[in-house]
């Protein structure tokens, strides 16, 4: 580790896409590792356990924090997602990070700006269905990011899973020189997944609200202990579990391959349990990935019928 990756209060700060490339190369320059993670804002225990990993990995670490409109719907929450700079700036500094980036939409998005990624189908289940769009605009904004810092490795929280797995077919179909790595989901103590939307439960919704973490969890026995395989069983579980909360207006409730997104029926191999909710204003996802047991089995199988 360097000792300017070390220093507390070092944090620099840049909002013009130029500065922030040239501070970047400077630092590869030197010979430094540079880890990248990319937020929001509104930082959590969820976004510091990211930039804590990045500081082990990296002998520098760059976190941006922008608001992107492209992944947000018409009707979604952009002008209203909550923000709190200066305490982003604090907690950054706090965690010894190198630089934070903060473009305005016009830095990022300049008049003229038409280019966009299309991530294809794997944007169109789970959460895309709801969001028609929503992981072009991540996708789009990952990867400008990806072009003005350049990181030797970026880092992604599996709250997100959908995220992760498409921003990770990006960095291979554009051959980006970058390596991902996937971190934990950061919970509260009852199993509620940090979120900067959490912020909007009213103290009954939060209550309500653990229903997607107790979901999964039950679904994740069922597999493991009770040996179900049957992804609409699984399915069902979830589903009912989080509509007996009141509060819960169900968005999905899904089992699929943990690297496809795609349905796989009997359950077999790594699968992902996603589910996403309303509770009042905040749309909260949440997931778990679980290995189906008896899969050498099923492998050999299958591998037995091979010609
Ligand atoms: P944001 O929601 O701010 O999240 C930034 C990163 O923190 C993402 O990789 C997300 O998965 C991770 N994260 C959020 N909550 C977490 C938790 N409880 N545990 C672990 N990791 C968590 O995701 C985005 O921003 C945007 O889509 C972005 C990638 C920045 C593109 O605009």
């Amino acid at each position: 580790m360097s000792p300017m990756a070390k220093t507390k209060g070092g944090t620099r700060r840049f909002q013009a896409a130029d500065s922030m490339r040239k501070y970047c190369r400077g630092v590869q320059q030197q010979g430094q590792t540079l880890g990248f993670v990319p937020t929001m804002g509104c930082l959590h225990e969820g976004h510091l356990t990211l930039i804590r990993k990045a500081r082990q990995q990296n002998d520098a670490v760059a976190v941006s924090v922008f608001v992107n409109p492209l992944q947000f719907g018409p009707e979604e929450d952009f002008e209203g997602y909550p923000r709190d700079l200066p305490r982003d700036m604090d907690l950054c500094r706090d965690e010894g990070v190198s630089a934070v980036y903060i473009p305005e939409v016009p830095d990022l998005y300049p008049e003229g700006f038409v280019t966009r990624v299309s991530v294809g189908p794997m944007g169109e289940v789970l959460c895309g269905v709801s969001r028609p769009g929503h992981f072009d605009g991540v996708a789009t904004v990952v990867l400008k990011l990806l072009g003005i810092v350049r990181p030797d490795r970026l880092y992604l929280g599996q709250k997100d899973a959908q995220q992760t797995v498409v921003v990770g077919r990006m960095l291979e179909d554009f051959n980006v020189d970058t390596k991902p790595f996937v971190v934990p989901t950061v919970r509260e103590k009852d199993g509620l997944a940090m979120s900067s939307r959490n912020a909007y439960l009213a103290p009954d919704e939060r209550g309500q609200a653990v229903a997607l973490y107790e979901a999964l969890r039950k679904a994740q026995r069922a597999i493991l202990v009770g040996g179900e395989t049957e992804a609409k069983a699984i399915e069902r579980l979830m589903r009912e579990e989080i509509e007996s909360r009141p509060l819960a207006r169900l968005d999905y409730a899904r089992a699929v391959g943990a690297q496809t997104l795609e349905p796989i029926d009997p359950l077999r191999g790594r699968i992902l349990l996603a589910v996403a909710a309303r509770f009042g204003r905040a749309r909260l996802i949440d997931n778990v990935q679980v290995t189906v047991p008896g899969r050498m089995a099923t492998a050999r199988h299958r591998a037995d019928r091979v010609p």
